[in-house]
């Protein structure tokens, strides 16, 4: 059965949820799913913006078309090609034949590498303004947020944003669109935080210039791919978040411990040090990197300012998990943080300045002085005290 939901008298969310995927991208765990928004424009011409996965395109075409009723479909914009929101877009073409398709020139190229033919279409760029009756909508082009043929658009009769990826987030909508209809701040930030860093999070600076342009809007409503279209306060929250998102700039003071550990003997450790930060007042997440996925623990790491990494030494290099996430962070391009590392080792540790090394590249990264290192075991009380100290 269709399931849709009004913007406002003219737009119509069309999109869908689905939970049944485990793994979003191939990467990703979407404990609590994840949404496909498509919005639906009925205004002297009929205007589709964007179409959704493969996974939910059932009930998405149900839902054009009860949204339709009758009427001919004239436009289908895409903002981005990724297949989370194009894999649909030739069924709807093929449905719908005189639909002319509205993308960026790269999108455009885009469709004939995936779908190998070409469609009736219109190329916009930056600024570009098409009307469809009393609703026109102004190009802006959003290079790198998070492909690079992305387009974001804007409609000033209403005021809103359709933001492509752009303030996006993980997680059903389950019969809710606004982000009013939630506790935004308490229920979704994080996951938004999760999807904005580990998706776009390497995109700062393209991230902060559309902001720049966006900032030149008056803007009621931001329209997402994914996620709650947001209103009201969680506009300026998240605003404010991206800016800080897009110039890793910390949210906060506190600690992530982020720690890989065979036996326990580092565990133990990062445990300990936790312990001292917090009886010393300080905020602080521990994570086996074993255990959670990387994403999560990226996500808090550009939320807090500071970060202490421990891992044994492993086949004369880092343990496998720490390696992983040191090489991972390093790809989300982090920056402005202060780093400490816990090494182990029975025969040579080695893995702190093994880890330190592998920020060699990164941008503004503070690698303090202090590390700990653990030769099988430790219960150097002096020597945590003095570490923690250092983190302070
Ligand atoms: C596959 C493997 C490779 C290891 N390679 C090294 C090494 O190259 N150098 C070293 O000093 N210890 C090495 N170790 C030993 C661990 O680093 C050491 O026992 C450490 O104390 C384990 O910490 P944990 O108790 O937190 O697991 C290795 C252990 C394993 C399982
Ligand atoms: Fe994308
Ligand atoms: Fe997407």
């Amino acid at each position: 059965m269709f399931s849709t939901r009004k913007v406002n008298s003219d737009y119509t969310w069309v999109g869908a949820d689905r939970r049944r995927d485990a793994i979003f991208e191939g990467v990703f765990p979407i404990p609590h799913g994840m949404s496909y928004n498509s919005y639906l424009l009925l205004d002297e011409k009929t205007v589709l913006l964007d179409t959704v996965d493969a996974s939910v395109k059932e009930v998405f075409l149900e839902n054009i078309d009860s949204v339709l009723s009758g009427r001919e479909l004239d436009y289908v914009v895409v903002h981005h090609m990724e297949p989370d929101h194009s894999a649909s877009l030739m069924t709807v073409l093929d449905k719908y034949k005189n639909a002319t398709v509205i993308a960026s020139q790269k999108a455009l190229a885009m469709i004939g590498q995936f779908f190998g033919r070409e469609v009736k279409s219109i190329a916009v760029k930056e600024g570009d303004v098409i009307s469809f009756g009393k609703h026109s909508l102004k190009f802006i082009a959003a290079p790198m947020v998070h492909w690079p043929e992305v387009m974001m658009s804007y409609d000033a009769e209403d005021k809103i944003l359709f933001s492509a990826d752009g303030f996006g987030s993980f997680g059903t909508l389950s019969g809710t669109l606004f982000s009013s209809e939630v506790d935004f701040e308490r229920d979704v930030l994080d996951e938004a935080r999760r999807y904005y860093t580990n998706i776009v999070g390497k995109y700062g600076p393209q991230v902060a210039a559309v902001l720049k342009k966006a900032a030149e809007a008056e803007i009621e409503m931001i329209c997402p791919l994914h996620g709650h279209t947001l209103v009201g306060k969680d506009i300026q929250l998240c605003l404010e978040k991206y800016t800080l998102w897009s110039t890793y700039t910390p949210e906060k003071s506190g600690v992530v411990i982020a720690y890989g550990s065979i036996y326990g003997n580092t565990e133990s450790v990062a445990n300990a040090v936790a312990a001292e930060l917090c009886e010393r007042g300080q905020e602080v997440r521990v994570y086996d990197l074993s255990v959670t996925d990387n994403s999560y623990v990226i996500s808090d790491v550009f939320k807090y300012d500071r970060l202490v990494i421990c891992a044994p030494t492993y086949n004369s290099g880092v343990f496998v998990k720490a390696e992983q996430f040191i090489s991972e962070l390093v790809a989300h391009n982090i920056q402005k943080r202060k780093v400490a590392f816990v090494e182990n080792g029975t025969w040579a540790a080695t893995s702190g300045k093994q880890m330190a090394e592998m920020f060699a590249k990164s941008k503004d990264m503070e690698i303090l002085d202090t590390k700990f290192t653990i030769k099988s075991s430790s219960n150097d009380k002096a020597a945590l005290v003095e570490f923690v100290k250092n983190l302070l």
